[in-house]
């Protein structure tokens, strides 16, 4: 790693990852020299995942190998401690609504207070991803709705296999 190197995390549960988080993974891909995708193990206030962490982590890296500057990585420890082992500059995350807000501030100011030289970075969603989420996704596929258009190709077979009735 080069001194100079820009180093962002891009956080997150990602059960899984959504066209809207990889709008947000390329935006931030394009602002920094590289991008590191934490995909946390065990997400405190979300319970259990629909996911294994493994199958997250395949999810995300097949969907941006193409990206020369992403990598993708677990963790399991504070967010704040991953992001200065990688010598990280900034947070990155995406913005939908007004109800992403209050729930980001709140990890803002956690992640803040423990490490006030990581800047947390938002980007406002696209327009054409800013209702996406992945639980929205995974009740569509519950029902039989059409989700080709919201996640790739491998986590819309997956999400039918595993939640498809
Ligand atoms: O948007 P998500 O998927 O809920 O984000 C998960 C994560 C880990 C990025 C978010 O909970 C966060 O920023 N947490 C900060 C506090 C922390 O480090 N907790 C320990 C890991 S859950």
């Amino acid at each position: 790693m080069a001194p100079s190197n820009r180093i962002a995390i891009c956080p997150g549960t990602f059960d899984p990852v959504t066209y809207g988080h990889l709008d947000v993974i390329g935006r931030a891909a394009g602002m920094f020299d590289e991008v590191v995708v934490a995909v946390v193990h065990v997400p405190w206030r979300k319970g259990k995942t629909l996911f294994s962490t493994e199958e997250r982590v395949e999810f995300v890296s097949n969907a941006t190998s193409l990206m020369g500057n992403i990598s993708v990585e677990t963790f399991s420890t504070l967010l704040v401690d991953f992001a200065r082992e990688r010598g990280a500059l900034a947070i990155v995350k995406g913005l939908r609504a007004i109800s992403d807000f209050e729930y980001e501030l709140e990890m803002h100011q956690l992640n803040r207070r423990q490490a006030p030289e990581i800047e947390s970075v938002y980007l406002m969603a696209s327009p054409k991803y800013s209702f996406i989420s992945s639980s929205g996704v995974k009740e569509l596929a519950t029902f039989g709705g059409e989700i080709d258009d919201l996640v790739t190709e491998e986590v819309a077979r997956h999400l039918k296999e595993r939640l498809g009735r």
